[in-house]
């Protein structure tokens, strides 16, 4: 049963080991497809790749038949490893990113003294999205809203009524995304979750990550009135100043992600791994007091 171009159906596939959602936007059986925030599973203990995650997603494309045009990425991630690459290799699709992702490529490659060959103009990706661009999914319409603070280059997608919103908002419950990233903003972030929050009280908000509390199942979907009237860092109300102040207290009590270090490296590489080295293999680099 094909959806409407307005209402378009969204499957998400939850990653327990990074608590991230990878969502397929398509409007019915045989129709096209975006990917959204994708995951290559990693052990950073042993620094070895799986594609179980990414997997999930093929299996799913395949049983529906679709065609693959997008594999979109809200932002560069910290917290995984995007199989981008992977999933193109399999499926096809463009891979897109928000424009501004060449000032977190600059910031990064000083941070980690990357090969004097990396380049700082997106490049990497095949598709450097700006804020407004509308763009199609087959019968469906995207567009591009940015929405900075977790970092300097976050993306949403409004597909129809439904909005990826990436590191933004979390459910309710949970509230709002770290600002404390190179190049993160929290007065940024509260602009953007407005941004987002004056969408249609019935639009569907996706998130790209759920860290349920108190024993609460895994959820990922809500609306834009839900968010007003219940999120616990931004519901309607709440200023500015309050929100700043309450985001970088909050912040400074955070730990760095597990994977940021191999994660960042990877995903300005649009997902690719960094150049193998003169014996064949891939390395990343851990900065000794850098971050
Ligand atoms: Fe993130």
């Amino acid at each position: 049963m094909n959806a409407s171009p307005l209402k378009p159906q969204v499957h998400g596939i939850f990653d327990k080991a990074t608590w991230t959602v990878t969502y397929v936007v398509h409007n019915g059986s045989g129709t096209a497809a975006a990917i959204i925030d994708s995951v290559l599973d990693y052990d950073p203990k042993s620094g070895r790749t799986r594609t179980d995650s990414a997997d999930k997603v093929i299996d799913y494309v395949k049983t529906l038949d679709l065609k693959v045009q997008w594999i979109l990425e809200t932002h560069a991630h910290a917290d995984h490893l995007s199989a981008a690459p992977y999933l193109k290799k399999k499926l096809g699709g463009k891979i897109g990113i928000g424009d501004q992702i060449t000032r977190v490529q600059k910031v990064f490659k000083g941070i980690f003294n990357l090969e004097p060959e990396f380049r700082l103009d997106g490049s990497q990706f095949d598709a450097l999205l700006k804020d407004g661009e509308a763009f199609p999914i087959g019968e469906l319409s995207a567009k591009v809203m940015a929405v900075p603070g977790h970092t300097p280059a976050c993306v949403a997608y409004q597909v129809g009524d439904a909005v990826f919103v990436g590191d933004t908002l979390f459910m309710p419950d949970v509230g709002t995304a770290r600002c404390d990233f190179p190049g993160g903003d929290a007065r940024a972030l509260y602009a953007s979750t407005r941004k987002l929050l004056s969408l249609p009280p019935q639009t569907r908000l996706f998130m790209c990550h759920d860290y349920p509390p108190n024993n609460r199942p895994v959820a990922f979907e809500t609306t834009v009135a839900e968010q007003r009237a219940r999120n616990i860092h931004v519901h309607d109300g709440i200023s500015e100043a309050a929100f700043v102040e309450m985001r970088s207290q909050r912040d400074a009590t955070l730990e760095m992600p597990v994977l940021i270090l191999p994660a960042v490296q990877i995903n300005i590489r649009a997902g690719e791994m960094p150049p193998k080295e003169a014996n064949g293999t891939a390395y990343v680099k851990i900065p000794i007091n850098a971050l």
